[in-house]
């Protein structure tokens, strides 16, 4: 399976059914930075936008939203969330993420939470003064999972992807970049909770391991579980990164 095809499976990034609970570490928010920096003519773009769960909750109204995805399922369940919450000035459409088809100098912010960019063509598409907001999933998250089971997303590069942004966005032209790692401490309620972040999820698998459906060695896990419940749940350490830069 490649990714694209592993995303018109999922349907959707909704967790709302797990049972957990976390505690960030570091103070760095990225729907707090986007209500900082827009205002009502401000002009929106959010990259690989999944079913629109967090452009519908945490956007703030504003002259306009456009958001994107390669993935038709996804931009199906997100109109379908859009038409659930009632809010008006949200388009989805469907765009692969490295041959965007929006216009130059267009964007006051552009927003790409956890999925891959080309930061070449988000500093075409900002206007100048624009600004880039970005949250990435980091090589060490989930990582004494990863150890345990001995793979995972990420698991063998040489380069963390935060390093690899960062130096592409500086590459692009960007000013004033920021890169700030991001900590959470993640506790899920059960083991079934934990299963049912890891079924919906690239963290152990790549995605061209995916035959038809995740498949999760239970000893192991069970081992994890045995290794990390704590009075809180069983945890999990997530390592993100957040990237800001100004065209
Ligand atoms: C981990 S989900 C994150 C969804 C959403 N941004 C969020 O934070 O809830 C990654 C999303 O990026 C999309 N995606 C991955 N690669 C992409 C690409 N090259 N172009 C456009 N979308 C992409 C996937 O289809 C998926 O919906």
């Amino acid at each position: 399976m490649n990714e694209l095809e592993f995303y018109e499976k999922v349907k959707n990034w909704e967790f709302s059914m797990i049972n957990y609970t976390k505690e960030c570490l570091t103070d760095w928010d990225l729907y707090k930075l986007l209500e900082l920096n827009a205002n009502k003519d401000s002009i929106l773009l959010d990259l690989g936008t999944g079913g629109g769960e967090k452009v519908i909750r945490y956007f703030p109204d504003c002259k306009e939203i456009l958001a994107t995805d390669f993935s038709k399922e996804m931009i199906n369940t997100a109109r379908e969330n859009l038409r659930k919450s009632g809010r008006k000035n949200i388009e989805f459409r469907q765009m692969d993420n490295l041959n965007m088809n929006t216009p130059n100098n267009y964007f006051d912010i552009v927003v790409a939470r956890h999925t891959c960019t080309d930061a070449q063509q988000i500093y075409n598409t900002l206007k100048t003064g624009g600004k880039l907001l970005l949250r990435g999933v980091d090589k060490l998250d989930c990582w004494s999972l990863k150890m345990i089971f001995g793979k995972g997303q990420a698991f063998d590069d040489t380069k963390p992807i935060s390093l690899v942004d960062y130096e592409n966005i500086i590459k692009a032209g960007f000013k004033h970049v920021e890169l700030v790692p991001i900590h959470v401490r993640e506790y899920y309620k059960t083991k079934d909770d934990l299963l049912a972040l890891l079924l919906k999820t690239p963290i152990l698998v790549d995605f061209s391991e995916i035959e038809d459906n995740i498949i999760i060695d239970n000893d192991i896990l069970d081992k994890y579980i045995k290794e990390n419940t704590t009075e809180k749940g069983i945890l999990l350490i997530r390592r993100y990164y957040g990237i800001t830069a100004i065209k």
